[in-house]
């Protein structure tokens, strides 16, 4: 039997840990991804096979193309065979052996044949864009538009869709915020803020202290910073039953220009609220029940 999976604009480092454990705590469980970007992609089927065995691969799918016209987006291929017999086993730090991909050749192709609407894909329990995404879509229109896809695409069965949203005084403005972990430094930067159509660039650099390299603009983005009323008035237009808030106020940016680590206010909890007065800093997931 389908579970489901989750269908999410799906990029690298951030949405992997939620989709591994997604899929590695029940075998029962599929997982989508769409998105623009096929490097992205393949750096997801490339990365994962060696983390989530065969099995897990197998129940994973992705998709290049655009949450605007989901059904046209095309199946990434690439041949399981090859990536297990990629696959090397490493000594870990402690000894333990893992496995990691040798290989950084471009696994993922397209096939014009096979987009998603010409397969089976079952609906889905969980939709979920996070990481600000939805910043990518600057239009109401678009937003709308978006947001009834992942209706569809959603099992009427207590299916929802969740997101995430950053928000607060520092977030409209020119912004470089540092973090420091134990062998890199992570550097979000904020260009000027437009106030009339409230768009900003996120620029988001890497130090690796090790090796001595920049990344600088390994991520860059034009946003447009969605309020929260917005995005409420977009999921009912788009026709979801109800919207949930889950804030918490996130650390002072004044305060933390420099961080190690995740700084303080790591585990101060989101709650769900009707209100919230306004913060240098905050954090939502936006939860539209189906
Ligand atoms: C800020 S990243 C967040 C990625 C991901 N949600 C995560 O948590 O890692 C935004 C992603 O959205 C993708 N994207 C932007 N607009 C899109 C669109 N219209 N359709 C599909 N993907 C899109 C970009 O390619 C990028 O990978």
């Amino acid at each position: 039997m389908w579970v489901g999976g989750c269908l999410s604009i799906s990029k690298k480092i951030f949405v992997e840990p939620l989709f591994l454990e997604w899929i590695r705590s029940n075998s029962r469980r599929t997982a989508v991804g769409l998105d623009l970007d096929l490097e992205a992609l393949n750096w997801c089927l490339e990365k994962n096979i060696s983390r989530v065995g065969a099995d897990g691969y197998s129940r994973i799918s992705l998709f290049h193309g655009n949450v605007l016209q989901p059904l046209e987006a095309k199946l990434v291929n690439f041949e399981p065979q090859e990536l297990i017999s990629n696959i090397t086993l490493q000594e870990g730090k402690d000894g333990s052996e893992t496995c990691a991909l040798e290989s950084t050749v471009q696994v993922g192709s397209t096939a014009d044949d096979k987009c998603m609407k010409s397969l089976p894909l079952p609906p889905r329990d969980i939709v979920c864009a996070f990481n600000y995404s939805c910043c990518c879509l600057h239009k109401r229109a678009e937003l709308v538009l978006y947001f009834k896809h992942v209706l569809d695409a959603l099992s009427k069965k207590g299916g929802i869709f969740v997101m995430d949203l950053y928000g607060g005084t520092s977030s409209e403005h020119k912004l470089r915020l540092q973090r420091r972990f134990a062998n890199f430094t992570y550097v979000w930067e904020q260009a000027e803020f437009d106030v009339v159509e409230r768009k900003t660039r996120i620029s988001l650099h890497f130090l690796l202290q090790k090796q001595q390299k920049k990344l600088r603009h390994a991520f860059s983005y034009s946003w447009r910073l969605w309020s929260l009323p917005e995005i409420k008035d977009c999921l009912e237009e788009a026709g979801f039953r109800s919207v949930h808030f889950w804030l918490r106020e996130m650390p002072d940016t004044e305060e933390i220009r420099t961080t190690e680590g995740f700084g303080e206010g790591r585990d101060v909890k989101y709650e769900e609220v009707k209100s919230f007065q306004q913060q240098d800093a905050w954090n939502a997931y936006i939860v539209g029940v189906v």
